[in-house]
């Protein structure tokens, strides 16, 4: 297994190029098993969840290569619809299968997704949206068995105890374009990454009204067809390098990023005193003074998004005065305060909120993450700790950022990859 070694030397400089989104790639991947015809996927990260994707691909039978960022699918005459658990086990979106298959071949198994280390993760909104256009759904040795021979069109509220859920939504919607009669989904989420799946299915012949807000009608069409489609950027890499400038005092180009898409970041980044600016094609992120201590809850898009809220706790570590941050996504979703805590961050947990009094440096140190965004901000904190900083297990950073040592070196950072002895 591989770590990640960062010397920690402080101001980044430069431009980096953000990447397609993964969490907008792996759903448009998806409903690609809706149709018989070849569709072309534009943009997409090479990271292992997508890898992990097309290891499902291979599974159902259905033909998949990527070359570069695009991705090319056939799934002509594919008949397999089960989903296996030592894939699904390793990425919890292989869920999102779910819906097209039950849709295309109108029965599917795929593993329950377990436990993870963000905490619990239900997916009881999928199957009541899916129960609600009439699929049969039983768990069975670890299994969801899906029949979706009666499916029709239905009417479904998707909210749950933490408001709506982006994959739910993607899901259901994925089932209703190819169900007779007409679905309305209520509270459906409106993250970019949903409303890119949202075009994508549309430019396959899907009819779907709403599009981008809380109320989906979607009238089920026979048959779609395949569709060329460049995915959109990806708000949380580009958030993750937007605070790799905060955090090192820097100034970087975030190229391709999409400011519109990152609205509570940039408002919150600019409250504590960063100066951000679009350019042409992305936005340039500038330390220009002392920055102050902000207060971030997490919220549905267009709230702040919680797949930040790790990495801001990395730049608040290091911001003079109290900040508060308050996960109301994924209360549990804090393993990142111990290990910055032993870089000498001074930070405590009171229930759902973690106070962090900003201290003056943090010391590197060996430290582990056991979830993506975790691990982003213990690689941030590496950025300006003092001395050498080893973030173990990074197999979780290549799940969701592409190249991210080339990209780091390449804006001044000293960081590399080492085999773990
Ligand atoms: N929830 C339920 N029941 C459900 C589904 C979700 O109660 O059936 C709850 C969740 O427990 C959570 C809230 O609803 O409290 C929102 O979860 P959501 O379903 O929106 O999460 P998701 O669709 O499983 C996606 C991203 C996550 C991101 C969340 C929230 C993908 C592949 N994953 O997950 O991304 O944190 O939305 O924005 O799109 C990541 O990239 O690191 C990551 C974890």
């Amino acid at each position: 297994m591989d770590k990640l070694v960062i010397e920690g030397i402080g101001r980044l400089e430069g431009t980096v190029t953000i990447s397609g989104a993964k969490n907008a790639s792996l759903p448009i991947l998806a409903a690609t098993l809706l149709s018989d015809e070849k569709s072309v996927i534009r943009n997409v990260p090479m990271l292992r969840d997508i890898s992990t994707m097309l290891k499902i691909f291979k599974c159902l039978d259905v033909k998949a290569r990527q070359d570069g960022d695009t991705v090319v699918v056939d799934p002509k005459g594919y008949k397999k619809c089960m989903a296996p658990y030592e894939l699904v086990s390793t990425m919890r979106a292989s869920i999102c299968v779910l819906g097209p298959l039950l849709a295309k071949q109108k029965f599917a198994q795929v593993s329950y997704p377990g436990g993870c280390v963000i905490g619990p993760r239900p997916i009881d909104l999928h199957l009541k949206g899916l129960e609600a256009l009439g699929a049969g759904i039983k768990v069975e040795k670890g299994y969801i068995v899906a029949d979706g021979r009666r499916m029709r069109g239905g009417h479904v509220y998707l909210g749950g105890h933490f408001g709506s859920s982006v994959l739910a939504t993607a899901n259901v919607m994925m089932a209703a374009v190819l169900t007779k009669g007409v679905t309305i989904i209520e509270n459906a989420a409106c993250e970019p990454e949903v409303v890119d799946l949202t075009s994508f299915l549309m430019k396959m012949g899907a009819k779907i009204k709403g599009h981008g807000t809380h109320r989906l009608i979607i009238e089920g069409v026979r048959r779609l067809h395949g569709a060329d489609h460049r995915v959109i950027p990806d708000r949380i890499e580009a958030g993750t390098y937007a605070i790799a400038a905060a955090i090192t005092k820097g100034d970087v180009t975030l190229r391709n990023a999409k400011l519109e898409h990152m609205v509570a970041l940039v408002d919150k980044l600019i409250e504590s005193g960063l100066h951000i600016r679009k350019v042409p094609n992305g936005f340039r992120v500038k330390y220009v003074k002392k920055l102050k201590p902000i207060d971030v809850t997490t919220l549905p898009y267009p709230g702040f998004p919680t797949d930040m809220q790790a990495q801001v706790m990395s730049l608040m570590a290091v911001t003079e005065g109290i900040s508060v941050i308050t996960e109301k996504i994924y209360p549990d979703r804090f393993t990142h305060i111990m290990e910055l805590n032993r870089m000498g961050a001074d930070i405590r947990l009171e229930g759902p909120s973690a106070i962090i009094k900003g201290v003056q440096g943090l010391s590197g140190a060996p430290v582990m993450a056991s979830d993506l965004r975790a691990s982003a901000a213990l690689v941030l904190a590496g950025l300006v700790a003092k001395g050498r900083t080893e973030v173990k297990r990074i197999y979780h950073l290549d799940r969701g950022y592409e190249k991210i040592e080339e990209k780091l070196a390449a804006l001044g950072a000293s960081v590399w990859r080492e085999k773990e002895k």
